[in-house]
């Protein structure tokens, strides 16, 4: 833990066995941020994360059979997205239809509350502006702090879609911007660092052996990858793997203590 004035910053490295008990953990963090948020103001938001990695989570969450979805006040959610892919919400790419399918069109939430991209829009960089005017208006904050941001990894080390060597690990000013990805030859439309960082809780949800070297990397190497530079200015720091995506790292003891040390080394904000 990081103590600079008003400013604390929690980094935790949580390691679970299967991509099951990883999803379950996230369940469990995700239920417990909610209930204290609408405790506390009433209404909870959250980044969800695209990609593969979280389709167990958001199903477990909204699973009948399971404690989570009777527990979670789903219609003081706002939902928005880490990232989105540059196609129309119907398209099978589409980070908003896989959460929709995986969660949200099977819990009683309001859709008032879904606050997709509106990535149907040819223009990438206008979709991305308008999506940070919706971030602004919903949370009524000139610095929006999501209570919950979810990430993934990309084998090269990106994370929602801040890829690396990409223009956008730049941003100091934009909350959300429309990069061009070379190698996927498209736009993507993603939260920016300032935005990431300012999150009240960044939690990695990373599976499979495939990223077992990049995970160590980041972890216990030095590149600015741009995984590495999500470090809440204040906030918590989580990073949830599963043994796979852990087995490449020394020691996951060594690995808190070294990261924790990063974290008192990084420069003080006042
Ligand atoms: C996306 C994501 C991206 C993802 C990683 C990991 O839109 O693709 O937001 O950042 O989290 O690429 O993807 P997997 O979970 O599929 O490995």
């Amino acid at each position: 833990m990081r103590a600079l004035g008003a400013f604390r910053t929690y980094m935790i490295l949580n390691i679970l066995e299967t991509p099951q008990e990883l999803a379950r953990a996230a369940a469990e963090r995700f239920l417990a941020k909610t209930v204290q948020c609408v405790e506390q103001r009433g209404v909870f938001t959250v980044g969800l994360s695209g990609g593969s990695t979280p389709k167990l989570l958001y199903r477990l969450l909204a699973d009948s059979n399971e404690p989570f979805r009777e527990q979670i006040p789903w219609s003081r959610i706002h939902f928005f997205w880490s990232d989105e892919r540059h196609v129309p919400p119907d398209h099978p790419e589409s980070n908003f239809r896989m959460a929709n399918e995986a969660m949200l069109a099977h819990v009683p939430l309001s859709h008032t509350n879904i606050h997709r991209v509106m990535s149907e829009n040819p223009d990438a960089d206008a979709a991305a502006r308008a999506y940070e005017e919706t971030l602004l208006e919903v949370t009524q904050q000139t610095l929006p702090r999501l209570d919950l941001i979810l990430l993934g990894l990309g084998p090269d080390g990106h994370t929602a879609s801040i890829f690396p060597g990409s223009d956008v690990l730049q941003e100091t000013k934009r909350l959300v911007a429309a990069p061009w990805v070379e190698k996927f030859n498209t736009h993507r439309i993603t939260m920016t660092l300032p935005l990431l960082n300012n999150g009240a809780s960044v939690v990695f949800l990373i599976s499979g052996k495939e990223k077992a070297e990049i995970v160590k990397e980041i972890l216990q190497g030095r590149k600015p990858y741009p995984a590495r530079k999500v470090n809440p200015t204040n906030g918590e720091l989580l990073w949830l793997l599963d043994r796979d995506a852990a087995s490449a790292l020394s020691s996951p003891e060594e690995v808190t203590r070294q990261m924790a040390k990063e974290l008192l080394q990084k420069p003080s904000l006042n």
